[in-house]
């Protein structure tokens, strides 16, 4: 008997939108309804990635230059697609990711300097068919999260938190462009209401989009470019497309 595939949702947005309360709030509804639910988040997810993580959100990156950051989040996506969320979606759990593969679209695009089609094509070589089933754009006016930010944080802001406000506008328009040419993806919702209001409008797309009879299961399998021949016919053994 084959295991029913997992469902891979994603939430997205820019800085103090309150996408991992929400990531929380989807993660305990699904175990609610005795799912296995991991929740996760980029850049991390899994040990190695969360080492590039560290190091990405000190700085130590920055001056090699918008490329080569958008090359280390790439990289971390892979170890924390390998080792985390393909095995989960392959078990029939669902995964629920604080940021994803838009992130890098939108904050490594809003940098400058980068050929929107180098990071599409990183984002290709890296993800290959494992294209979320749902993203989640939070969306919020670029103000309100730098304030929010900025309240709940202790120390000094990160590599991203201390651009200026053009750079936020951008990232904003960055994910909202997104959610418009991507519908079957996407769905927007306002950030800047009650916690409990933001989560039943997600619950509600959850429920629409993924809930509802007849959803195909999530798609897992490796891009061809990073699969090593090898595991390449282990995935194809269960069966994944
Ligand atoms: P984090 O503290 O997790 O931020 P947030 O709570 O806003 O999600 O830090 C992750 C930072 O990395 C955040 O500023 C967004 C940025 N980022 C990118 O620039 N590119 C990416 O591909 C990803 C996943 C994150």
């Amino acid at each position: 008997m084959s295991i029913a595939r997992g469902r891979f949702i994603t939430l997205e947005g820019g800085e103090g939108a309150g996408k991992s309360t929400q990531a929380r709030r989807i993660a305990e509804a699904l175990r609610g309804q005795g799912r296995e639910v991991v929740l996760t988040r980029e850049p991390g997810g899994s040990p190695r990635a969360e080492k590039i993580r560290e190091a990405i959100l000190s700085g130590l990156i920055a001056p090699l230059g918008p490329t080569a950051e958008a090359m280390m989040f790439t990289a971390a996506r892979i170890d924390h697609l390998d080792h985390t969320i393909r095995p989960a979606l392959a078990r029939g759990a669902w995964v629920v990711c604080d940021r994803f593969a838009d992130s890098t679209r939108a904050y490594q695009g809003a940098l400058g300097d980068l050929d929107p089609r180098f990071i599409r094509s990183l984002e290709r070589i890296a993800i290959g068919p494992n294209i979320p089933d749902l993203t989640i754009m939070v969306d919020i006016p670029a103000d309100v999260g730098m304030a929010r930010a900025s309240q709940r944080r202790d120390g000094a802001p990160d590599r991203f938190e201390a651009e200026g406000p053009a750079f936020h506008e951008a990232l904003r328009r960055s994910f909202l462009e997104i959610a418009a040419s991507e519908p079957g993806r996407c769905v927007v919702v306002s950030g800047a209401q009650e916690p409990d209001v933001v989560a039943q409008a997600i619950w509600s797309a959850v429920e629409a989009r993924l809930l509802a009879a007849g959803e195909p299961a999530a798609k897992v399998g490796k891009p061809e470019s990073t699969a090593p021949k090898r595991r390449r016919a282990a995935v194809s053994k269960t069966g994944a497309p």
